[in-house]
């Protein structure tokens, strides 16, 4: 496979855990997502590591700060080599164009923006004061991202078809919250099947528990692959 389109989120608590799963994966299976917990416990040498070994690394940590500082944070961001790197679209289209100027190369990380957490639904809009449903914000957090130009943005798969329409077919939709059929739920509320989620438009499927937590993830990647 040359374009994996599953993205293992590697949730562990610090490197040795991370790093007893990457080494049974393969580059051309899937890629890989470093979230806060194991950056912040494992630091740069752990990332260059997967680069090094050939893996698209996503690395996930919603930068949301003043322009300058995230500009900053998006460049070390990219010396590391990652494929892949996000900043929260509520950090306004200032905040996402000056993460865009410092990642303008063609090699560059794609640069993606968070919309609105699956956590947060209606309840938490409205104590942010947002009348807008969670659709309809989305839908406006994607549109500002679009216009900073970015890449693409992190949504649910619940959103994908109206995102794919309204932002472009080149607009890159990432979706966690994917679940095998014969896979738990465990804490994810919305969730899709690998194969109705590309068929909704997502670009790249973050997996976690379903294959972090399995005796044979191979197994379970290769399946999900032929899936999809
Ligand atoms: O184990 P599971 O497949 O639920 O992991 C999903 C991953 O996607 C986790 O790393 C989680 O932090 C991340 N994520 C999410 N919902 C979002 C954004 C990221 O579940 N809206």
């Amino acid at each position: 496979m040359n374009n994996p389109k599953v993205i293992v989120a590697l949730d562990f608590p610090g490197a040795k855990a991370a790093m007893q799963l990457v080494e049974k994966l393969d580059p051309s299976l899937c890629r890989l997502k470093v979230g806060k917990e194991l950056f912040t416990r494992s630091g740069p040498s752990l990332v260059k590591d997967m680069v090094a070994s050939g893996f698209d690394v996503f690395l996930d940590l919603k930068f949301h700060d003043i322009p300058n500082t995230v500009a900053r944070a998006c460049e070390a961001a990219a010396e590391l080599g990652v494929w892949m790197v996000n900043v929260h679209s509520m950090g306004g289209i200032a905040m996402m164009q000056a993460a865009r100027d410092v990642l303008s190369d063609d090699d560059a990380p794609l640069l993606i923006a968070v919309t609105l957490l699956t956590s947060s639904g209606e309840k938490e809009l409205s104590d942010l004061g947002v009348s807008q449903s969670p659709a309809e914000f989305v839908k406006r957090l994607a549109t500002m991202a679009k216009m900073a130009g970015l890449d693409g943005v992190v949504c649910s798969a619940q959103e994908t078809s109206m995102l794919k329409k309204h932002c472009g077919e080149g607009f890159v939709l990432v979706t966690p919250g994917i679940r095998p059929e014969s896979a738990a739920a465990d804490d994810q509320n919305r969730i899709m099947t690998p194969k109705r989620a590309i068929e909704h438009g997502s670009d790249y499927l973050v997996i976690g528990r379903p294959v972090t937590q399995v005796d044979d993830p191979v197994a379970v990647l290769c399946e999900i692959n032929a899936q999809i």
